[in-house]
């Protein structure tokens, strides 16, 4: 299928790695040029090195967990040129007891997961009901909708985003602009590597046994009983910014592995 992209040109947040770096790679694929981001030069300048080899693609060097970093990447974008795609990829997740985080925690999750999305939507989707065509997708989660009480705080950064991308959704009415949500499944990226591997040392096991593990308990309603890959993710979130979904707006689409037990 032709997804149409061709002419358009998409920033996606925190692709260095993981989901994002596959939603890039695809969406160059498909003749989007990229915009990269990460918080390392040398990420950045590796991936974009990588993903030149497949089509037009940027780096934009900024730190998305502050207004100051964030403002830094829309002026730095702004110089490549309109924005028509942008997937708010960027998010940081963990395990932590609710009583233990503290109001600085929350403040910190919100400002990466959450205002980093605010702020460029603030400026990005502005430009796009000018030029009246654009795409918006915010990268949630399952746990957006079906809250772990391991990571309540990161939960709630999750709900926040599907409110958010449906209240913005409402400011496109009659244009060709779009804005929804993505319910992204237990994924296997370098992030959930990491945060495993904190989980195994801590409890004296390997990130092996907590891999299988977590479809015992956490992941025990998942229908597909295993980690997606990046690419599977990808598939969806390419699909939400392509020309082809124009009839899909203020919607938070599922790709949670059959995670989240419910008809709707
Ligand atoms: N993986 C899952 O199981 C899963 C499930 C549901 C939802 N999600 C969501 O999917 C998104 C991506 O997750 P992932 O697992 O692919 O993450 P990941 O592997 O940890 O990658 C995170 C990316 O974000 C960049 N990044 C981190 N902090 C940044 C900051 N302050 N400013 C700019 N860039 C920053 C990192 O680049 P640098 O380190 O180079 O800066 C990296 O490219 C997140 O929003 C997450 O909540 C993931």
């Amino acid at each position: 299928m032709d997804l149409n992209l061709k002419n358009t040109l998409a920033l996606v947040t925190g692709s260095t790695s993981g989901i994002g770096k596959a939603v890039a790679a695809s969406l160059v694929r498909e003749g989007a040029s990229v915009i990269i981001n990460g918080r390392s030069e040398e990420r950045v300048a590796t991936v974009v090195l990588e993903l030149r080899a497949l089509g037009n693609v940027h780096g934009v060097v900024a730190d998305l967990a502050t207004a100051v970093g964030t403002e830094q990447l829309i002026e730095q974008v702004s110089a490549i040129g309109p924005v028509d795609i942008l997937v708010n990829n960027v998010g940081f997740f963990e395990f932590k007891p609710f009583f233990e985080v503290t109001d600085e925690e929350w403040s910190k999750l919100f400002d990466l997961n959450v205002m980093s999305g605010v702020r460029l939507a603030r400026t990005l989707l502005k430009d796009m009901l000018e030029r009246d065509w654009g795409r918006i997708v915010f990268v949630s989660s399952e746990a957006g909708v079906k809250p772990n009480p391991e990571m309540i705080h990161y939960s709630v950064t999750k709900t926040t985003q599907i409110a958010l991308a449906r209240g913005l959704a409402e400011l496109t009415k009659g244009t060709r602009v779009t804005v929804n949500s993505a319910l992204v499944a237990p994924t296997w990226t370098e992030g959930v590597e990491t945060f495993l591997s904190k989980i195994a040392a801590s409890q004296g096991t390997s990130v092996e046994a907590l891999k299988t593990e977590y479809f015992k308990v956490d992941g025990f309603n998942s229908l597909l009983q295993r980690f997606a890959t990046v690419d599977e993710i990808a598939s969806l979130i390419v699909f939400l910014c392509s020309r082809n979904a124009s009839a899909i707006n203020g919607a938070a689409e599922r790709v949670d592995g059959g995670m989240v037990r419910s008809i709707l």
